[in-house]
Order: structure tokens, then sequence, then C-alpha cells
């Protein structure tokens, strides 16, 4: 079968990567691509990355099934104008898509569902808001309504704090994203991600796995898209799994149901642990990015059937289908970004060590690009993800690490401490 993915960010490459060595496909384009997902995928000449252009090409070529990493895409609507034209394609509608693209609508279902996550209010003016910033507890967590590349989310020390934020968010910062701002308790415990394929009424779980948000070590600085993953994490036990199924999982697709969203794709769960008791601290509806390269490295069923199940134009059903299965230890990556992400970076920095890297790691591509003169340069904030495993976190992270430090360009960042909680576990 003929295979496009959408997107052109590590998660992409990782989602191609595993795509092409699937017993099913026989062609795979990717689009808009980068210059590692060259070597994996065909990048096709469309003119734009437009809804429109995709469907002409998918129709003019006919793609047996699409696959959509971002979640711009979904939340215009990709999946339904595909769905339109009788595509297979992978991911949420557009409706489902509100799940993430309003965080606001998010938080009403939750509520609606009994869905533990932390105490909120919605606001759209400012004196109601500083009202209720004056009550608040500190620190407490500002959220624009809408998507704004995962920067929409404001960790306040203090009441002043909070109220020139909450100004500022009202006052046009992330543009009509920040329209609406949900005011929101702050949690305390450890992060954990959990992605599951849905088809709506059935799951089949990813394993737990963990981001690193913040930019620097120690988990400091600012909110970052993620600086590097691992996966499976100790603490995501199957008791846990058990928990977050009963209280989070089942009651979200039950209430979806009942608003008539038929919700098929991927369901990204953001949990805080607080005391051994899942929170959802927001829903995705797409992979994550770092999650979904070590989850894609360690990953041995093939996922094309799976993908093609979800869709419910596929020759078995996601019920039918077995677990997926996995490889023992654990995966990681670690981001090597740009300096100076995720404010200003300079781009078109040429890099070099990539051929280096041991046969046991691969290197996912993020802001590359090949220049003029056929060198890959760097064309983004997180430009790499290299990715590795090992029998025991220890090993994977040493096997990680070496790799990093065989690949660079000028003014290359990375952390030095991806996966310590499970080290310090350990
Ligand atoms: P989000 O985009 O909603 O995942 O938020 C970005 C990051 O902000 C999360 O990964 C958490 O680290 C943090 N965060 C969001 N909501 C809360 C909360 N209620 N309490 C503590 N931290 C939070
Ligand atoms: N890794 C966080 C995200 O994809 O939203």
């Amino acid at each position: 079968m003929k295979v496009l993915v959408v997107g052109k960010g590590g998660r992409e490459h990782a989602l191609a990567w595993k795509i092409a060595q699937s017993f099913y496909v026989d062609k795979l384009f990717c689009f808009p691509g980068n210059a590692g997902i060259a070597e994996v995928a065909e990048i096709p000449d469309i003119a734009d990355d437009s809804i429109e252009s995709l469907l002409d090409f998918a129709i003019k070529e006919s793609i047996d099934l699409t696959v959509v990493g971002p979640e711009d895409y979904l939340a215009k609507g990709i999946v339904d104008a595909f769905e339109a034209k009788g595509l297979r394609i992978f991911g949420v509608n557009k409706d489902a898509a509100r799940l993430e693209s309003s965080k606001a609508f998010a938080k009403e279902v939750m509520k609606a569902a009994k869905i533990p996550t932390a105490a909120y209010s919605t606001v759209t003016d400012f004196e109601s808001g500083d009202k209720i910033l004056k009550t608040s507890k500190y620190p407490v967590v500002l959220k624009a309504d809408g998507l704004a590349a995962g920067k929409g989310v404001i960790i306040c020390a203090t009441y002043e704090e909070a109220s020139s934020e909450l100004s500022q968010m009202l006052g046009g910062k992330f543009k009509s994203a920040g329209a609406k701002v949900v005011i929101e308790e702050f949690l305390k415990g450890e992060e954990l991600s959990l992605l599951l394929l849905t088809d709506g009424t059935n799951v089949k779980p990813l394993l737990f796995s963990q981001d690193h948000k913040a930019l620097n070590d120690g988990d400091t600085g600012l909110n970052t898209g993620g600086m590097g993953a691992y996966t499976p994490v100790k603490s995501g036990t199957d008791e846990l799994y058990e928990k977050v199924d009963k209280t989070i999982t089942q009651p979200l697709l039950d209430e979806l149901k009942k608003r008539g969203i038929d919700y098929r794709g991927i369901l990204y769960i953001g949990l805080m642990i607080v005391d051994g008791e899942p929170f959802v601290l927001e829903y995705n509806v797409r992979f994550g990015d770092p999650e979904t390269e070590p989850l894609m490295f360690m990953l041995i069923s093939d996922i094309v059937p799976y993908f093609r199940a979800v869709t419910g134009k596929g020759d078995t059903t996601l019920e039918a289908l077995p677990e997926l299965v996995w490889r023992s230890g654990y995966g990681m990556c670690v981001v090597l970004a740009s300096g100076g992400y995720p404010e200003g970076y300079e781009k078109g920095k040429v890099i070099s060590g990539l051929d280096s890297v041991d046969e046991n790691c691969v290197v996912f591509h993020a802001g590359t690009k090949f220049d003029a003169l056929g060198n890959i340069v760097t064309d983004g904030g997180r430009v790499l993800m290299v990715t590795s495993g090992g029998k025991d976190i220890n090993e994977a992270v040493e096997n990680t690490y070496k790799n990093v430090e065989k690949i660079t360009f000028d003014k290359a960042y990375f952390r030095h401490d991806i996966a310590h909680r499970e080290m310090e576990r350990n």
C-alpha cells in the first residue's frame, strides 16, 4: 500500500521510520518532511502544505493511508476533508480535535465526566479573572484557551505576576488563542505521558513515557516543546494504568460518545501523579513530540494494521488486534536544539557527525534541511532527537549521550540529565 505522513518534525520522522519497516507498505511519502525524513520516505513535489494541496496529491497518487502528525492540521479539519473524499486517514476529526484546541472545552468535558483534574475557572474579562487571582493559592497556572505552540501555559508564583500575565493574555499576547483564559490550581507531583490508540470505544495503550519540558538541567528554565523523553517509566505501573483507565480513559470516551463526537486516532493523556493518584493536566489529540521518538524506537509490532483499524476502514478492528509488543529495556531520546530556543535562534548551521553514530542509535530529524551545497543544516528550534536504548536505564542513558557527543553544530544545546528521575529510582 501507499502511505503519506503529514508533518516535518521529529515525531513525523519517527512515525515514517516505523511505517517504512511495515510489511504492508510499498511506497511511503512524507510532506513537508525534512532532511532526515528524506532517507526513509519520498518528499513529493507538492505546491504548498495546505489541506487542499495534500488532498489533491493523495487523490492523484491513490494514497491508501494518510497519517497526520501535527495538531493544527487536525484542528483545521484535514481528517474531515480526506474522509469526505472517501480516503483513509489516521487522526481525529475537527470536532474531536477541540479536546486539544480548546483548553476550556477540555476542562468542561472533564468536569462533566467527573475526571480528576485541577480545579479551574474560565475567564474572558480581566476584572472577573483578577478577582479570582486575588483569592487564589500560589503558584497558580494560567492557560491560554487555544493552540499556542506549547507556549500558552504560564505558572505564576505571585498574585502580581499572575495579574500582569492575565492582562497580557487577554490583551492579545497569544492572539485569539488567549481571548479565553483558564485559571487553574497548581498540582505538584510527577508528570507522565500516556498515549493510546483508540477507535472511540476500544483502546490499545502505548507504554508510559516521560517528557522533560523545561529547557535546562534540573528541570529549570523556560518551558519548551520537550527536551528529551524516555520509555517505559517505573512509576507507570499496571496498577496506575488500571486507575487511569477507570477514572480517566473510559469516562472520557463515554462522555465524547454522549456528545456525538467520533474520536478515532491517538489520545495523549498528560498526567500529573499526585500521591499515587492520576490527574489530567491536558489532553492532546496526536502523538507527543519527543515521546514518539523513543516509543517508535521500542515498538516491535507493525503499527500500520493499528492505524488502519482505527480509521474504521481497515480489514480488522482495533479490538481484534493483539496488544502492542515492545522491546525489553529502555528507549530514550535527547533533543539537540539551536542555542537560544525556545526564544530567538539562528538557522542554517551545518550539522556534522550524523554519519558517525553507532548502529543501535537512530537520529530523528526535526528542524533540518539541505542547503544549496547539499549539506544538512539547522532549520528550527528543536533540531535533532538522538535516540537509543539499553537493557536498563543507565545503559540507555550511556548509549544515547555517547552518540549525542558525536554530533555538533554551532551553538548546539542539549540537557545532560534526561531520564534523571528513572536513574534516581534505579
Ligand atoms: P500543558 O501545555 O497544559 O501540558 O502545560 C504545559 C506544562 O505546564 C505541563 O507539562 C506542566 O509541566 C505544567 N502544568 C500545566 N498545568 C499544570 C498544573 N495544573 N499544575 C502544575 N503544572 C502544570
Ligand atoms: N511532548 C509534549 C507534547 O507533545 O505536547
